[in-house]
């Protein structure tokens, strides 16, 4: 069964507080979002595999740690998923950037896709699918639906605010991905909005409200 890892870092629960106000305007979330990914991104890099290797400091020849396993690859699921992209890559400059584009149709709730763009080399990443808002569930499931369809194995899904009804519904579907967020709120209202939450993640983070 896939994990839940809630990060309840003093940092990140600071800077969720700075975002979740209604007060906070489109540069400062935008920043905060990515401070907030790359501390998102530590924890979820946390169980990388490392090889040793030798190299040669000024000193002397020795052993030392370097990442080794598959690339990584990470996959943000526009619009709002893009505000997640900087922060984590500032990590891991190497990694490759796919896009998955899906708005959630506002009468059915459920997504619609309009755009797929990933690494050609795909299946074999490791992949890291971001999108700060875990609601229903229905877009990240989605969006992990098509990346498994194209042959990928290890998948985690890095988020901010997701639901209980979202995580059960993800964990339904795909129980082989680990979520890592940095908090549970309470439930979601009859509009399928996250309670307490932050609002339109994207609109907030674009400024098109
Ligand atoms: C938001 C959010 C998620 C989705 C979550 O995107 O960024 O992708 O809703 O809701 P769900 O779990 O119920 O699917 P939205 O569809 O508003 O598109 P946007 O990112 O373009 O604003
Ligand atoms: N999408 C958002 O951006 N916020 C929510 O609360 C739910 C879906």
């Amino acid at each position: 069964m896939g994990k839940v890892v809630v990060i309840d870092h003093p940092l990140i629960q600071h800077k969720l507080t700075l975002i979740r106000d209604k007060n906070t305007g489109s540069k400062d979330f935008r920043e905060i979002v990515k401070e907030m990914s790359m501390l998102i991104g530590y924890e979820i890099t946390r169980d990388l595999p490392l090889q040793e290797v030798e190299i040669e400091t000024p000193l002397c020849v020795t052993k030392s740690k370097s990442i080794a396993g598959k690339k990584l690859g990470l996959v943000p699921i526009l619009r709002a998923g893009l505000g997640m992209v900087d922060g984590i890559l500032q990590l891991i400059p190497a990694a490759k950037v796919g896009h998955v584009g899906l708005y959630r149709d506002p009468e059915t709730l459920e997504p619609v896709e309009y755009y797929c763009k990933l690494p050609t080399d795909v299946e074999e990443r490791d992949l890291i699918v971001l999108d700060p808002m875990l609601a229903t569930g229905g877009s990240a499931i989605a969006a992990i639906g098509f990346l498994k369809d194209k042959g990928v194995t290890n998948i985690k899904l890095a988020c901010i605010i997701a639901s209980p009804e979202g995580i059960k519904a993800f964990h339904d579907a795909h129980d082989d991905v680990d979520i890592y967020v940095a908090s549970v709120d309470e439930k979601l209202n009859d509009h399928a909005y996250i309670v307490p939450g932050l609002g339109d993640a994207g609109d907030r983070l674009f400024g098109t409200k």
